[in-house]
């Protein structure tokens, strides 16, 4: 089966293609980009090698001129120092506007890689072929690109869209059990916002197929794993069609991730995943809504249920430096006036909506109970 799914954005328009397999083929659809010869893949050492092979293959195949810079695993490597070796190699082998590069690869990847893209000689066109479930539902779609700084994570970055993304539910095979669950905080996610993305799942909601399918999803389920890239990639396909620069409906895909941030931030990145955090983030969020009368109780016990069936935590665990987290949260760039704004789950499971002026002093309960 394959998939195609539209970026909408008038001259910057892209396509999302989804299929079982389809690393080996990618050149088919590259070469419909009408883009230059060379092609630098960009990519880590613990993305599995088999799938940089398919790819620079099939692009070998096609009669692209192919180059491979894999880097360090990590996220310490989306910084200046990667972003300045990329577009050094690209200068010295003498890479023109109209080729590309093409990062392979989960979020760290496609952030920095997108970057380099967006600045080498104003722009150059940019591939993206996630090898991550965080990387297929969120990072690869949208544009956002990023480098960290010391100062901050993601603070230097553009928006920038690819020219295609590509995406093998295979691939997701050779992910541990924890890197996979990272991913599925951000698809847990598009379930607690799909009405006011004005996208509804076929029959009774993606909440509730999360919750029907879940032993397939985690047994890794060819049929389920597609089904949910799919749709969470839609979701988020529909959303950035609609406010590509974050003016306002983009704003909801940052559900649970103030208090995400500030959490990841607090342990330093080591303790939990991006996926580990956001999904604390989300039953945080929840309760804050029900302490608002937004959310019934109902409603917030079912969401923690649900992240808590797929293995991933709902709450911190003790001890923890409640100020160094409210610290952390307090700089994330939504915040206004030193009053944070949360996207928070209101009414029934799928809809959210941004609350603004939240004192410090409301946030602190949440974390203790
Ligand atoms: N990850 C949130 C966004 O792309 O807007």
């Amino acid at each position: 089966m394959e998939k195609i799914i539209k970026v909408d954005l008038k001259e910057k328009s892209y396509n999302i293609v989804i299929k079982e397999n389809i690393l080996s083929s990618c050149s088919k659809y590259i070469k419909e980009l009408k883009i230059g010869k060379k092609i630098l893949i960009v990519t880590q050492d613990k993305v599995p090698s088999v799938w940089i092979q398919k790819v620079k293959q099939s692009l070998f195949e096609a009669g692209f001129k192919v180059f491979v810079l894999v880097l360090k695993s990590g996220e310490e490597q989306k910084d200046l120092s990667s972003l300045l070796k990329i577009v050094n190699f690209a200068i010295k082998n003498k890479f023109e506007r109209s080729d590309s590069f093409c990062a392979v690869g989960g979020g760290v990847v496609s952030d920095l890689t997108g970057f380099a893209a967006s600045i080498y000689y104003r722009g150059i066109n940019f591939i993206c072929i996630p090898t991550t479930l965080l990387g297929m539902v969120d990072a690869a779609i949208g544009g956002k690109t990023s480098i960290n700084i010391k100062e901050g994570k993601n603070l230097l970055g553009t928006f920038y869209q690819p020219k295609i993304v590509i995406m093998d539910p295979r691939v997701l095979s050779t992910l541990s059990k924890r890197e996979f669950l990272v991913g599925m905080g951000e698809v847990i996610k598009y379930a607690l916002l799909e009405h006011t993305a004005k996208t509804k799942f076929p029959k009774s909601g993606f909440f509730k197929f999360l919750k029907t399918k879940k032993n397939q999803i985690l047994k890794l389920n060819t049929k389920a794993l597609f089904q949910i890239i799919d749709y969470s990639a839609f979701v988020k396909a529909q959303v950035v069609s609609k406010d590509e620069k974050e003016s306002n409906l983009r704003a909801i895909l940052n559900l649970g991730h103030t208090f995400a941030h500030g959490i990841e931030q607090a342990f330093d990145y080591k303790k939990y995943t991006h996926g580990e955090a956001v999904s604390i983030g989300m039953c945080l969020a929840s309760k804050l809504s029900y302490r608002q009368n937004l959310i019934s109780e109902k409603e917030v016990t079912s969401i923690i249920s649900l992240i808590s069936d797929y293995g991933l935590p709902t709450r911190l665990e003790r001890p923890f430096n409640l100020n160094k987290i409210i610290k952390s949260m307090l700089l994330d760039k939504k915040n206004k006036d030193g009053k944070f704004r949360f996207i928070l789950p209101v009414d029934k499971i799928g809809k959210v909506k941004i609350v603004s002026g939240i004192e410090i002093k409301e946030i602190k309960p949440l974390f203790l109970n």
